[in-house]
């Protein structure tokens, strides 16, 4: 889409300057710009409820195709839906001040209290600066080992030939990753159990207050009042049994040095800290879990994907060799794999609100308008993705492909609220998906059942079945766990 040189210029600077400091709500003449249209199918009345006929995903799949910028009626209040790259990344990235979180915030603070997903300006910042180093080459590095070790402890542990509701198995898997790999700590099965069961109420409750009037107070259900209790509870006794990496640059070693340094005043606050935890918990469980659930349910629908897959595995995990450095290096089909999951099942929307009127490619978006991107929609734009509802990890084959994309693949979002664990998915995800693909083959229970997809805060299947045999000739005796306590 073609940018004019008013849309380039940062916003803030230039609204700023239109409204001479004073407050958005002083600003007297309209700023230019076109008005954004309707999104196709409004009926009177009903407004674009026919739209969601099908649920939210084709909703949103088809507001992609409707227009860069549209509005969108569903029930009281008018939403603003960004259906393309360059103008999501001018959101996110460019005109920061003219866009704010309210609606994160609404969703996620009841269960996450003052962490990364709530906090905004100054105060994100400064926590942000204070568990980046988790994410740099050093401790993850460190952190590789330790994710093979946890998902062959998960695989052994994975009963063979039975029916597994996989989405729910790779929830267990992602949360022991993040309570094992980022905090260093330990939690017995049951509590990961617990927390898998859990993430799913808990993401509902975060939906429904993201996605409610803003005039309506936070609403809580009782069971994801008390669920949220007890996360609490296991935030702290995970934080109690923390054995800090070697390193010292864990999540919970750097923000535990933030709120005790052993020298000067605390930069945060000993319940920061456990905000702190129960927002990454959150943040890495559902993300990656779904992330590998999808790819179970994609390699099982091509085979020779699968075997290529395997072939990959088998060479890093058979055999008992120990691992080498950098092992995701060692992964490039699976990693391809995990990039174009990531696409095709994306966080399906990225809710900003605006904080004035503000353009953004030349469309005027008033004063506290809510502005969903539409992630879901951008990644399945056919003009940057040929037949864009195929899953094809060839196409992010060749330095081309990792270019011309440009910021048509956003599914860490972009600018100062892009996710702080990206480089840890990065790794994560292909070293479990390998670890896992070296043991076994997922089939799905009923092959015959198409799997649906649905929008939550991530994009989750509607339940998938999958039984997981065992690979004939793994070599249960391999070192994988040989450096893992780095
Ligand atoms: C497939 C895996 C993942 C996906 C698709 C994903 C996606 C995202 C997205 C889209 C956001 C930005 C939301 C926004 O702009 O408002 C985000 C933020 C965040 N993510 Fe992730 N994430 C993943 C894994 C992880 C992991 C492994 C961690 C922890 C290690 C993590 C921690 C966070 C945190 C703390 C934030 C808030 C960042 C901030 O506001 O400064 N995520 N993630």
């Amino acid at each position: 889409m073609e940018r004019s040189a008013t849309d380039a210029t940062d916003g803030a600077a230039t609204e700023a300057g239109r409204t001479g400091g004073r407050s958005p709500e002083a600003a007297v003449a309209p700023i230019a710009g076109r008005d954004v249209p309707n999104a196709p199918g409004h009926r009177r009345l009903l407004g674009h409820l026919p739209l969601m006929r099908d649920g939210m995903l084709p909703m949103l799949r088809e507001l992609g195709e409707a227009g860069p910028v549209v509005k969108l009626q569903l029930g009281p209040g008018t939403k603003y839906v960004i259906s393309d790259g360059e103008l999501a990344h001018e959101i996110l990235a460019d005109k920061t001040n003219a866009f704010g979180r309210e609606r994160m915030a609404r969703g996620f603070r009841p269960v996450t209290g003052d962490g990364l997903f709530t906090l905004d300006g100054t105060a994100h910042r400064e926590r942000r600066k204070i568990v980046t180093p988790a994410f740099t080459r050093t401790p993850l590095a460190a952190t590789t080992p330790l994710i093979c070790q946890v998902t062959s402890d998960f695989a052994k542990r994975l009963p063979p030939r039975t029916v597994l509701e996989l989405d729910h198995e790779m929830l267990k898997l992602s949360v022991d990753i993040a309570v094992r790999c980022l905090f260093r700590s330990e939690a017995p099965a049951d509590t990961v159990s617990w927390l898998a069961t859990k993430a799913f109420t808990l993401s509902r409750g975060i939906l429904l207050r993201m996605t409610a009037p803003l005039w309506l107070p936070p609403m809580r259900t009782p069971s994801g009042w008390r669920a949220t209790r007890t996360l609490r509870e296991v935030a702290e006794t995970l934080s109690a049994r923390h054995v800090p990496a070697g390193c010292g640059n864990d999540v919970l070693s750097l923000l535990d040095e933030a709120a005790c340094p052993a020298q000067g005043e605390p930069n945060i606050t000993r319940t920061a800290v456990i905000d702190e935890l129960i927002t990454f918990l959150a943040a890495n469980s559902d993300a990656t879990a779904m992330t590998l659930a999808w790819a179970w349910h994609e390699l099982a629908q091509n085979r020779d994907l699968e075997q290529a897959v395997q072939s990959e595995a088998d060479a890093l995990f058979n055999g008992g060799r120990p691992l080498p450095d950098k092992v995701v290096e060692h992964l490039p089909l699976t990693s391809r794999v995990v990039k174009e999951v990531m696409r095709l099942y994306p966080i399906p929307v990225v809710a900003r609100n605006t904080v004035r009127e503000v353009t953004v490619g030349g469309f005027r978006l008033p004063p506290r308008a809510e502005v969903l991107l539409n992630l879901y929609g951008i990644h399945r734009d056919p003009n940057v993705y040929p037949h864009p509802d195929t899953f094809d990890p060839h196409r992010w084959t060749g330095d081309e492909a990792l270019t011309t994309r440009g910021n048509a693949y956003l599914p860490f979002s972009a600018g100062a609220h892009r996710c702080v664990g990206a480089p840890f998915a990065a790794i994560s995800a292909p070293v479990a998906l390998a670890a896992l693909a070296a043991r076994f083959e997922l089939r799905p229970a009923h092959p015959d059942r198409p799997v649906k997809a649905v929008a939550g805060v991530v994009t989750r299947p509607k339940r998938l079945l999958m039984t997981a045999t065992p690979r004939a000739g793994f070599n249960a005796q391999q070192r994988v766990s040989d450096s893992a306590m780095v």
